[in-house]
């Protein structure tokens, strides 16, 4: 169904919107004329962008149902509609698949999969009450497309939420709504995810931490070859998306070969023509 999306006046909620592509987002959100809110686990950093930003922050962790639940009503209470939900809150630790514990895993997933179910869970029904449009933002990652070593439980989260944008996109488009979908899919962008470790909780979906197979990586020493962009270009190119209804938003078209080459890869795979 067409739509026409304008953005002053109306709400953007971005989670993981304390620090890097989050807090990029809801400053391209603030300076088109959105009311934004900013949802956090990071209470400190949250305090602190939602005072530089002059927005409104709630503390959330997106790992606990009622806690995005919560942040829904809060934000329908503040102002009345949600347009954008960007769910965007995430962690990039790496860990090789024979070093990760089990709670490793569910930590990563917890927090980037089921993070994003919990978002869609409580503002699509907020989303579809508008009249005129709404929009999804699911913060994927190109590591999807390149499967880096040392990246299982990452790019599990990732692709999922590739999948479930691609799905939830065409549910949509069947079902006549005018709720669009992007899969924000960034490519290496200066922000604190070198640092991920620092949200994890002790007893993080209730299972002691224990011995861990998780690791950091400052990719800035390692990637220096790779283009890195400012989450404020990243937000740009957001509501450039958002604006186009466009389902994919890869952010580094220099990636073009490799993912090209990767399906290649996979159609390879396929049963010759007898
Ligand atoms: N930076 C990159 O190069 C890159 C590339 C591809 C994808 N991404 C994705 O972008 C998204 C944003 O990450 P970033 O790079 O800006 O990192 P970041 O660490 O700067 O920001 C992530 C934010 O998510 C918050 N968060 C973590 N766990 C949370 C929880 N349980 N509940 C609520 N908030 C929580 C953190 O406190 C932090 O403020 C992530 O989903 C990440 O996977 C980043």
């Amino acid at each position: 169904m067409s739509r026409t999306v304008s953005f002053p006046g109306t709400t953007a909620v971005v989670t993981g919107g304390a620090s890097g592509i989050g807090k990029g987002m809801a400053r391209a959100f603030l300076a088109a004329g959105c009311h934004v809110v900013i949802a956090d686990l990071d209470e400190a950093a949250l305090a602190a962008t939602a005072a530089e930003l002059c927005v409104l922050g709630v503390p959330t962790d997106v790992t606990d149902p009622d806690s995005v639940a919560a942040l829904a009503e809060r934000a329908v209470a503040e102002y009345g509609e949600v347009h954008v939900l960007c769910n965007n809150a995430g962690v990039g630790p790496f860990g090789a698949v024979s070093a990760m514990s089990l709670a490793d895993w569910r930590w990563v997933l917890d927090v980037n999969l089921y993070g994003a179910i919990h978002g869609l869970h409580a503002f699509l029904p907020v989303l579809e009450r508008n009249p005129d449009w709404g929009h999804v933002v699911n913060t994927s990652s190109l590591s999807v497309m390149v499967t880096p070593p040392h990246t299982a439980a990452y790019v599990a989260s990732k692709a999922a939420l590739l999948g479930i944008s691609e799905v939830l996109a065409a549910e949509l488009r069947a079902a006549g709504s005018r709720v669009g979908v992007t899969a924000l899919i960034p490519g290496t962008v200066r922000t604190n995810i070198r640092d991920s470790l620092r949200t994890r909780r002790p007893a993080a979906n209730g299972q002691a931490t224990g011995e861990s197979g998780l690791y950091q990586v400052d990719l800035a020493e390692s990637g220096r070859d790779f283009r890195w962009l400012d989450p404020d270009e990243v937000g740009a190119m957001v509501l450039d998306a958002i604006r186009a209804d466009q389902l994919y938003l890869i952010t580094h078209p220099e990636f073009a070969d490799q993912i090209a080459q990767r399906y290649q890869q996979i159609a390879a795979g396929l049963p010759l023509p007898s």
